[in-house]
């Protein structure tokens, strides 16, 4: 039986249990964005193309052939969506910087770029508004993936020059809390490189490995310049982690729960944490090791302040013959368009293990949460997004769960301020507190919004 007490107000639908940890002053709460994902304005102010422009305009690559070329036009539309964010409340933003803006084909500064992120950051600091600024969210700039992307080693130490050239140029603008190199490096290797879903569209297991290597190297690479430039930021990575759950007691399932959670979550972590990849790797990519070079591992290592953890879902698996795992699609468990299984529980059994595994784990937040829906306008000019609003709450009380237990979240970003291009779903698939009616650029506040900010405005006048 469900004894669980009807929400009694707004605030109610989207926020921690009474007496959690994460309603402290001090707990950060936000939403998030990506450049490709909402700005549009693809040719402007001499932005360079991306590989993901390219891999857009490639047939077959993005359901039904959509780009991010217009997207949420949020570059033209920033003053407004500003004003959203001071609607909600939120203590801080994260967005991410799109590299071919800032820099052109030269490597030297494009002013005209760079403008946009200095009125971003300013505009944020006039609202009252922190920014969690993310580099590498996945828009490479198409030249160097022409001379090899990820996988040529330079990639690496010029991710570090751009790193070096944007902590230097934004310094002085906004309040930015937080620096982040990475935004989910195995998409960017496995996706990009490993299986060809994402851009650049490059499919070998070997690649994938190879790739991952460069982007640690080139957050480790960056780190010195970021704490020189932004002493006053705190600098760190964003991972996105399942929990893996056997499908039976069995010791093969059990190893195949294990080798998902090797490649999904401590292919990254063992080496900015340990200094070394997690040898099970490659009995599941055999033959796939990566050209690692003496000290590689030394400044991949380096410590970071904080990391950040995008949580949506978990995987139950099955062995299907030694070393291969197959992933168990439970019907009738809930789930989200993307077709994730919502299981909230995940959260929090993965913080905890996570401090289990790492005695040197950094502090966490939650730099995505969030879900996927069929939103759409209703008649009276609303939206009641009842899945979402019940999805935040049930994972606001996993987090609250395992800070209980011990686990250091010191803040938590919804995925995401609005609805935006999802990559290789394109425009369908609707993650925003804030709905987007993508031919008329009209922004709605969804009910998740609402209450979020509910909840946001009674915590700071100490409710
Ligand atoms: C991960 C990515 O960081 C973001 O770009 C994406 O939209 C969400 N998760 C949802 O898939």
């Amino acid at each position: 039986m469900d004894l669980t007490p009807p929400p009694t107000s707004l605030a109610d639908l989207v926020s921690p249990p009474v007496g959690s940890p994460m309603r402290h002053r001090d707990f950060v709460f936000g939403c998030g964005t990506s450049s490709y994902q909402i700005e549009g304005a693809a040719h402007d102010d001499g932005r360079l193309e991306s590989i993901w422009d390219r891999f857009c305009a490639t047939p077959g690559k993005v359901l039904r052939g959509e780009n991010g070329a217009v997207a949420c036009d949020h570059y033209h539309r920033l003053e407004q969506d500003l004003d959203v964010l001071k609607r909600l409340g939120v203590d801080a933003y994260r967005f991410s910087i799109a590299w071919p803006r800032v820099m052109h084909l030269d490597g030297t500064p494009n002013p005209r770029g760079i403008d946009f992120y200095k009125r971003l950051l300013d505009g944020l600091a006039a609202r009252g508004i922190r920014a969690f600024v993310t580099l590498y969210h996945w828009d490479l700039p198409q030249h160097l993936e022409d001379r090899g992307g990820w996988l040529n080693r330079d990639t690496a130490y010029r991710f570090a020059d751009y790193a070096d050239l944007m902590s230097r140029q934004l310094a002085g603008h906004g309040d930015v809390a937080a620096w982040t190199t990475h935004n989910e490096p195995w998409c960017s290797a496995y996706l990009g490189y490993g299986d060809g879903h994402h851009a650049p569209g490059l499919a070998q297991p070997r690649w994938a490995a190879q790739a991952m290597h460069h982007l640690l190297l080139g957050h480790g690479l960056a780190l010195p310049a970021l704490r020189a430039n932004a002493p006053q930021a705190q600098h760190g990575i964003v991972l996105n982690c399942a929990p893996g759950y056997p499908d039976s007691d069995s010791a093969a399932d059990r190893d195949a729960a294990h080798l998902f959670e090797t490649y999904q979550n401590r292919w990254a972590l063992d080496p900015l944490l340990k200094g070394e990849y997690p040898a099970d790797l490659w009995r599941y990519w055999k033959g796939a090791e990566p050209l690692v070079l003496t000290g590689d591992m030394d400044v991949i290592r380096r410590p970071i302040d904080y990391l950040g953890i995008n949580f949506y879902s978990r995987a139950v698996l099955r062995s299907k013959g030694p070393d291969t795992i197959d992933w168990v699609r439970h019907p009738d468990v809930e789930r989200t368009t993307m077709d994730w299984e919502v299981y909230p529980q995940g959260m929090q059994d993965l913080f905890e293990a996570f401090k289990r595994d790492y005695p040197n784990l950094p502090p966490l937040y939650v730099t995505e949460n969030g879900m996927s829906s069929q939103d759409a306008v209703d008649a009276t000019g609303g939206l009641d997004d009842t899945q979402r609003q019940s999805y935040i709450k049930r994972h606001f009380a996993a987090c609250s769960r395992a800070m209980e237990n011990g686990v250091d979240v010191r803040g938590y970003f919804i995925w995401s301020l609005m609805d935006n291009f999802e990559w290789a779903f394109g425009y369908e698939r609707r993650f925003g507190l804030v709905h987007v009616d993508f031919e008329t650029q009209q922004r709605t506040l969804k009910r998740s919004a609402l209450a979020y900010a509910d909840f946001l405005r009674e915590r700071a006048a100490g409710g």
